[in-house]
């Protein structure tokens, strides 16, 4: 099956995953860049990221080149305030017909919890029952650990299935 791997990452963990994902299963990668960068230091940003997320924004995106030819689509993201992170909204909304009818999965990336919450809101965006394969991941990049490894290679196995 052809496969992409759409997601946003502000601090690198969802992009590690998004890498390690795209070498093991040969997929293609789109990494969304809003056109106006949440802020990444500090405090700030979980205020503004944190705000954007509860008030469920719609950034605009840069232009992004999306090979449509795929009949599944992994999309990875950072959870924002038990959310998924906004940049991702605007891709669903975006794409709402094209993403009809394929195979999808999801993986977030967090630093403690919420990570179901926000499958669940990204599964009523997308208005499907359920993903085919998800996965969550601590921190990834900043906090390797055993755990997270076991996680990709589950998910990994199962992306590989049926291929
Ligand atoms: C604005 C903001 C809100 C966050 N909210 C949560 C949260 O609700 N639950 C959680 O476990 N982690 C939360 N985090 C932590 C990130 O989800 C986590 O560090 C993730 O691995 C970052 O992925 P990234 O490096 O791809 O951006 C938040 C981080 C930011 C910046």
């Amino acid at each position: 099956m052809n496969k992409i791997i759409v997601y946003y990452s502000l601090e690198g963990n969802t992009e590690y995953v998004a890498d390690k994902l795209s070498d093991a299963i040969g997929a293609g990668k789109l990494r969304l860049i809003p056109e106006k960068a949440y802020v990444d230091k500090g405090f700030a940003k979980f205020i503004w990221g944190g705000k954007s997320a509860v008030m469920a924004e719609k950034p605009k995106l840069k232009p992004y080149a999306l090979d449509t030819d795929f009949e599944e689509i992994i999309i990875g993201f950072p959870v924002w305030a038990a959310n998924i992170a906004p940049p991702i909204r605007t891709f669903v909304y975006e794409n709402k017909e094209l993403l009809k009818g394929k195979r999808i999965s999801a993986f977030a990336c967090q630093g403690g919890s919420g990570a179901e919450k926000a499958f669940g809101k990204l599964r009523s965006l997308l208005e499907i029952d359920d993903f085919y394969s998800t996965a969550v991941f601590i921190d990834p990049k900043d906090r390797q650990s055993e755990e997270n490894k076991v996680r990709l290679d589950t998910f990994i196995k199962k992306l590989k299935e049926n291929d």
